[in-house]
């Protein structure tokens, strides 16, 4: 049994941890969000890797960690490597699924006999992940036939956070957010970049239901697998409670913890650096 730390700034790794406790349920799973400085969109990156850095040295210090996912894309971009430097455990990170994207949207041209544009790729994220120089190099790297259009959102996230908190969606916010995309002109693919936005996955379709949503979650799941199956002695067991934190414990807070018991997470506790 291994002991996996998945780390996010709110609910968003949710969406991550479901496709891995698909493949890998006997496990510990471990949960952190950082809701004291949420939403990470909206830091800038020297605070961003400071914190996480700062974050992540005191908690594998205190809890014995075998893998870490940084379930967040806003900080995947940009604190891996920082991250990595200083930690001897496996850090998987997730980042915006570019690559899959442009070879889904590129089959679809393809396969059509209505057109003859290049296809295009929407990058909904949140706008630390839309303006970071990682996501860039990515679209330069794996879309440079396309078009790409790029969307940032905090509002989303949050809209995210609402929901699973049992609070209703304001479906015209959404298509307001959206709406650059609406109509003709918009993506016939579209990667979520962000881990929040697959829990809005049905809401997103509903406003653009020609568009298909791409997101990294079951690559990571694969990874991680992968990962696993190199080290020695860590063999599954019994389902076991997963464990959550949050770094400050709020109103806010002991609501979220409510969606994360129906995922088999137990008490919320507050972990401080
Ligand atoms: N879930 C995070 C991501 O994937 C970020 C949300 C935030 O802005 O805090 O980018």
């Amino acid at each position: 049994m291994a002991n996996i730390l998945i780390f996010d700034s709110g609910m968003g790794g949710l969406s991550v941890y479901r496709e891995l406790n698909q493949t890998l349920s006997g496990h510990q799973y471990l949960y952190l969000f950082d809701n004291a400085c949420f939403p990470y969109g909206e830091l800038t990156e020297s605070r961003l890797v400071a914190r996480v850095v700062e974050l992540f040295e005191a908690f594998v210090a205190r809890y014995p960690i075998d893998i870490a996912i940084i379930a967040c894309n806003t900080a995947s971009t940009y604190v891996l490597p920082a991250l990595r430097q200083r930690l001897t455990i496996p850090v998987v990170g997730v980042v915006p699924a570019i690559k899959p994207a442009a070879e889904y949207s590129r089959q679809l041209q393809a396969a059509s006999t209505l057109t003859s544009k290049p296809g295009h790729i929407g990058l909904l994220a949140t706008p630390g992940t839309v303006s970071r120089r990682y996501t860039a190099d990515l679209i330069e790297h794996f879309a440079a036939d396309l078009q790409v259009s790029l969307l940032g959102t905090t509002e989303l996230v949050k809209m995210a956070e609402d929901k699973l908190s049992g609070l209703p969606i304001d479906m015209q916010r959404l298509y307001k957010v959206l709406t650059p995309w609406l109509g003709e002109q918009g993506p016939d693919t579209l990667v979520l970049g962000c881990t929040h936005f697959p829990l809005l996955a049905d809401e997103i379709s509903q406003c653009l239901p020609d568009a298909k949503l791409i997101d990294s979650g079951a690559a990571i799941a694969r990874r991680v697998t992968s990962l696993l199956a190199e080290e020695e002695d860590k063999g599954e067991c019994s389902a076991q409670q997963g464990r959550l934190f949050c770094t400050r414990l709020t109103k806010k807070a002991r609501l979220q913890a409510g969606a994360f018991s129906k995922e088999g997470f137990g008490a919320l506790e507050c972990f401080t650096p």
